[in-house]
């Protein structure tokens, strides 16, 4: 049920665990398919590795700020890696990086040889400025997709970033130069903290900021490439659930990747989003995953499509909770008051914001036209 086609690739579920250190060698990238995932990214492989900073990853409940730049194991390595990766099956993708066309086409070409199933060009790094520059430029971009995608036969991703101006036209420009698909998104610029006694922020210079901080700028990037531009789309960020992947997938995505929540859960998270999303299919009848792909997208308008209407909101359940008030504490429009464990709204104040529906811990009100 959750088997699916992305790029010509037959993968058994639209679960791929994202570039990252978690994927940094062959024997993480075969534990990455073990734990059953879809399809595997490597880490970033670029033609000249670099000594790593350090501290270079920190975390909090909600995501985390990285400043690992990319593999450190050069390219002629990765024949290596690439065959132990591969060696229980299980599809794998090359991640690589650099900064002219010539270049990505040289690294694309030996990983193809090496056995890579198909190319990811991380054009999108927000810790090199000179990197997250080309992010938004769909010209540049377009040269490089180009050199890229002349130089090798497997499919081509670019992966792209949240941080451009106009998503569409850097998407519009890989379908253009003949890329194959887009993932969408990398890391968004960020700094996690800062350390008020030190006066220090936790890592030294600004980085890539991931997990559920940046999933609703995710879900809107890709939401926006797949209302615009007819290309396969891999969603990435934030993603820790099979509820968060299937947003994903109902927004436009045919397939999702998986990072932070790897980092800081452990690979077993993979296996749980499977087994929740198939479960979820199942309770909902569904025969093949690919029929939810976009399902959301006809109840997305744009504002211009935005009507007004006469909402109020209304109590669905009582009693409430008594100690508990944080509706009338909030509603801005004096609208709501509370006797006991008893809440009523003035519908003649209330003018269908939709904030109390939200803030109510146990949901108890709704509403209605
Ligand atoms: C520590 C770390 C290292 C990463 N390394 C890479 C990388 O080498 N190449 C790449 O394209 N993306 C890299 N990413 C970005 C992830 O693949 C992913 O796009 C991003 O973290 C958002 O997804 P997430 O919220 O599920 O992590 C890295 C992310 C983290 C947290």
């Amino acid at each position: 049920m959750l088997r699916t086609n992305f790029l010509g690739l037959e993968l058994k579920n639209p679960v791929i665990v994202a570039a990252g250190p978690w994927n940094r060698d062959g024997v993480r990238l075969r534990e990455s398919i073990a734990a059953g995932a879809g399809a595997v990214v490597t880490e970033s492989i670029v033609s000249d590795t670099m000594l790593d900073v350090g501290p270079r990853i920190a975390c909090d409940d909600k995501g985390a700020q990285n400043i690992r730049l990319y593999s450190d194991i050069q390219i002629e390595g990765w024949e290596r890696e690439m065959k132990i990766a591969k060696s229980d099956g299980g599809i794998v993708i090359a991640s690589i990086s650099a900064h002219s066309p010539s270049e990505l086409a040289y690294l694309a070409s030996k990983l193809e040889k090496f056995g890579a199933d198909a190319i990811e060009l991380s054009v999108s790094n927000p810790m090199l400025e000179s990197l997250e520059v080309v992010a938004s430029h769909a010209d540049v971009i377009y040269e490089m997709t180009k050199a890229v995608s002349e130089a090798i036969h497997i499919p081509l991703i670019v992966k792209l970033s949240q941080n451009t101006t106009n998503i569409s036209k850097v998407a519009k420009a890989v379908r253009e130069a003949g890329g194959s698909g887009v993932s969408a998104i990398n890391t968004v610029r960020g700094i996690l903290d800062v350390d008020l006694e030190e006066a220090r922020p936790t890592l030294s210079t600004y980085g890539g900021i991931s997990g559920d901080y940046i999933r609703p700028m995710a879900l809107s990037s890709v939401a926006t490439i797949a209302q615009t531009v007819d290309i396969p789309i891999s969603g990435i960020g934030g993603i820790s659930s099979a509820r968060h992947a299937l947003e994903f997938l109902m927004l436009g995505a045919s397939t999702v990747q998986i990072g932070t929540a790897v980092m800081m859960q452990g690979k077993h998270v993979v296996s749980q989003i499977v087994k929740d999303m198939d479960a979820w299919v199942v309770s909902h009848g569904i025969s093949r995953i690919d029929e939810i792909r976009g399902r959301a997208l006809e109840n997305l308008k744009s504002f211009d499509e935005m009507r007004y209407e006469p909402f109020v909101s209304t109590v669905t359940g009582v009693p409430c909770k008594e100690n508990c008030s944080r509706c009338v504490e909030t509603c801005m429009y004096g609208a709501i008051t509370k006797a006991g464990n008893t809440v009523h709204v003035d519908r003649t104040s209330c003018t269908g914001c939709g904030l109390c529906t939200s803030i109510c811990p146990e949901k108890k009100l709704s509403l209605e036209l």
